[in-house]
């Protein structure tokens, strides 16, 4: 699990407050919930590989609770409790903490934070470009650049539309899919061996993979046939994108399956171009999701949205941050009779709404000014001369100018 100590707060920060500031803007509504959930809900709703993960414990009445690996279960049996009030589409966001029992590598985390976007109740892709825009909306509040990243995105109705065609039953395409998401993680025997066991001949077995050399969706038309609906929704998806100024940032990419099993329609991640680390978001179309958890129907969309990759990634290309940066001002004090006018002035800065961080015990000129570089944007010091004359001297560090204050 992770420590965070002070230094470590700002890339956090920096990170959460472009979640915050991104998601609020395209106006959806925050939600919470207990990172402690019923492991059943947990277990019935995830992926395998999900589930294999999850912290799981009884409580001193026996109950099997777990520690959330994910939000999505969580938001869908929310939505589910209150579906017939919500108004619909719900648009909520989320910073999820979420464990996993994973093989700790570069970019994951036994613990991570999650942004999770979700809109329920909204069929077009629409649901699919706001959560996309969103998203990259938080990256450009971060610095990344563009370039910095592509969006490789996909539609799961296609790869079923695909499997139709090569005469692989329906009735196996979850396990397949599962499966397919494993290419190039895993060796392909491996990968063989468990789409066999999910009741795929060799045929379709070898057709199946070969799927996942299709380059184009020019080329995968030519197979689906012209008039797939699964491909005619990738492109309505794609001229959205290009009304929201994104669609540089989007590429079609057929092996983005996704591992967990909920998902029915577009799949998305977002990879660093180079290709060096692992997800910086992930999600889906999700359309049986709240009904298995007791809703009625409706159908979703989300993305998942990690803190570990994307710091990462700022680190690595260390990307300067953004943000304006806010004034912090240091105030000291000489000997202990300037104290109670170090003290008022202080409290009176932080009455108008500006960060005053105080000494708390009298210091000399030369150590505070040389902690105040350090810590801070402003300064004042207060010596016997400046209570004297009512005044004290504001030093702004950066642009080496001052000005005079009154002591109140
Ligand atoms: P996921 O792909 O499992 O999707 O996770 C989403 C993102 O969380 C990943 O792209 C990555 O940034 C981050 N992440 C996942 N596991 C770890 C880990 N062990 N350490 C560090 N970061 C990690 C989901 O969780 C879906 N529930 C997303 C979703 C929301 N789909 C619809 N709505």
């Amino acid at each position: 699990m992770r420590d965070f100590y002070p230094e470590d707060m700002v890339l956090r920060n920096r990170i959460f407050d472009a979640w915050r500031s991104a998601a609020t803007a395209s106006g959806f509504e925050p939600y919470d919930a207990c990172v402690v959930e019923s492991l059943e809900l947990l277990k019935r709703k995830a992926g395998e590989e999900i589930v294999n993960q999850i912290y799981a414990f009884q409580d001193k009445s026996g109950r099997d609770i777990a520690l959330r690996a994910e939000m999505t279960p969580t938001l869908a049996r929310m939505v589910a409790a209150r579906q017939g009030s919500l108004r619909m589409p719900v648009k909520w966001y989320t910073i999820a903490q979420c464990f996993r029992y994973e093989r700790m590598t570069r970019g994951r985390k036994r613990e991570h934070y999650q942004l999770n976007l979700d809109i329920v109740g909204e069929e077009s892709v629409a649901g699919e470009a706001e959560v996309l825009y969103t998203a990259i909306a938080a990256l450009r509040a971060m610095g990344v650049p563009d370039e910095a990243y592509k969006v490789r995105l996909s539609n799961r109705a296609l790869l079923s539309e695909l499997l139709l065609s090569l005469h692989v039953e329906e009735k196996f395409h979850a396990g397949a899919f599962i499966a397919l998401d494993k290419k190039g993680k895993i060796p392909r025997e491996e990968i063989e061996q468990i789409l066999r066991e999910e009741g795929l001949t060799d045929e379709a077995c070898a057709a199946a993979f070969n799927l996942m050399d299709i380059r184009t969706l020019e080329e995968a038309e030519q197979i689906a046939g012209a008039d797939s609906p699964a491909i005619r929704r990738i492109r309505e998806l794609f001229d959205l994108l290009e009304c929201y100024g994104i669609r540089d940032q989007a590429v079609f990419d057929i092996s983005v399956v996704r591992g967990l099993s909920y998902y029915t329609g577009i799949v998305f991640e977002a990879f660093d171009t180079k290709g060096e680390f692992r997800a910086i978001f992930g999600g889906g179309r999700y359309d049986n999701l709240l009904t298995a958890v007791g809703g009625k129907p409706a159908s979703a969309v989300g993305l998942g949205f990690g803190d570990v990759v994307i710091g990462e990634i700022i680190q690595a290309l260390q990307l300067p941050d953004v943000r304006p940066q806010q004034e912090k001002i240091l105030v000291g004090y000489m000997h202990d009779e300037q104290r109670a006018a170090a003290t008022r002035l202080t409290a009176h800065l932080r009455g108008e709404g500006r960060i005053a961080d105080l000494r708390l015990r009298p210091q000399k000129p030369k150590a505070f000014f040389s902690l105040a570089s350090e810590t801070a944007t402003a300064a004042v010091f207060i010596g016997p001369d400046d209570v004297a004359s009512g005044k004290a001297r504001l030093k702004d560090l950066a642009a080496r100018t001052e000005r005079d204050i009154p002591l109140v």
